[in-house]
């Protein structure tokens, strides 16, 4: 994959980037930038929590990609002061590795399963007593000696994170006390992130160009680190210090970063959509299958920052590209 497309992509990529942004990570609720609706209703629920010594609400995180869900679950943890274990639907395979990981829990202890929507049906439905009653029965043994078993369980709190809450079954939603829907970052607050990783990384960044690398970053910290990291790289290459508003647009151009934070496949999409199709309506696979990606692709990472910015729009008869969308790419509009 080439550097730019994976700018956007929503894991990190290699054990080396992982390990960069666990060293990013905040670990208290005050270090936590923006999101200030989402910490205070999170601040209130954790104090009222540890005040009746109880464990904290089920918490449900959804929302676009690196956002800042994992890093919240612990943070989470940490202000409650207790252990996480961490897991993901996909990885839970059968109800017996959920009962293994509810077996090792401490009462009051966080169990964070990222990616939720992908949990296995027969785990999906062996959480919803473990949520609300802290039991699972459980069929021990085989044939003629199977034999249901109750499972009495420490009272936990269940973290679970999705990009796609949609996809979530009403039983289990209905189960998570808090529901904490995570929004794109204001310019202003990924400014902010992006000064705390320059200190991280004993970078000398002035506002004017952490604020630069902020609007170009799709409103999400991950890309903001990851945009601050290849600038850092370019400047040092390049031996120039301090890091001017020139530099960061270099780099980034360089990167084929836009001047509104689109990148390469941002702007394949569109330019398919008005070169082929008149800027829509076409259909999600179709777009898909145009660009050579993944139609969960398109619609987790690419397509909610389109929407957002009002490039794109949806139709019931499939997505569009909307008249500042054309603008966008120097087009003229067609409709
Ligand atoms: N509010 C924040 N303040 C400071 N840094 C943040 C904040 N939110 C996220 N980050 C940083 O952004 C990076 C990505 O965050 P994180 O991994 O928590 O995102 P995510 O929502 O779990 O993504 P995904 O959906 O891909 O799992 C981390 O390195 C984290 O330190
Ligand atoms: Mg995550």
């Amino acid at each position: 994959m080439a550097d730019q497309d994976r700018l956007v992509a929503s894991d990190s990529e290699s054990a080396a980037e992982a390990s960069i942004e666990k060293s990013l990570r905040p670990q208290k609720l005050a270090e936590y930038i923006g999101q200030e609706p989402v910490k205070a209703q999170l601040a209130v629920a954790i104090q009222a929590a540890q005040k009746r010594q109880e464990a904290l609400d089920h918490v449900l995180l959804y929302g676009p990609p690196g956002l800042g869900k994992t890093t919240l679950a612990l943070v989470i943890a940490n202000e409650l002061g207790v252990n996480i274990r961490t897991t993901s639907g996909p990885a839970i395979e059968k109800p017996g590795d959920l009962v293994a990981m509810l077996n090792e829990l401490q009462p009051g202890d966080v169990l964070f399963i990222d990616e939720i929507h992908r949990l296995p049906k027969i785990v999906e439905e062996m959480l919803y007593s473990a949520m609300e009653d802290f039991y699972v029965d459980i069929v021990v043994g085989q044939g003629p000696t199977a034999h249901p078993v109750h499972f009495p369980l420490p009272p936990f709190t269940l973290v679970g994170a999705t990009t796609r809450a949609g996809m979530l079954a009403a039983p289990l939603r209905d189960r998570f006390g808090i529901r904490v829907h995570m929004a794109y970052y204001p310019a202003a607050e990924l400014t902010e992130i992006v000064l705390r990783t320059a200190d991280i990384f004993h970078l000398t960044l002035p506002k004017e160009s952490a604020y630069e690398i902020a609007r170009r970053s799709r409103g999400t910290p991950r890309i903001a680190n990851r945009l601050l990291r290849r600038v850092r790289d370019y400047a040092e290459v390049a031996e120039v210090a301090p890091v001017s508003v020139a530099i960061v647009d270099k780099a980034l151009a360089a990167l084929a970063v836009d001047d509104q934070g689109l990148d390469a496949i941002d702007r394949k999409l569109l330019m398919m959509m008005i070169r082929d199709y008149d800027g829509g309506p076409v259909g999600l696979a179709t777009i898909a299958a145009n660009i050579g990606e993944e139609t969960a692709t398109i619609e987790e990472m690419y397509e909610p920052y389109l929407l957002q910015i009002g490039y794109l729009k949806r139709t019931p008869r499939g997505r569009m590209v909307t008249p500042a969308g054309f603008a966008h790419l120097d087009m003229p509009y067609s409709h």
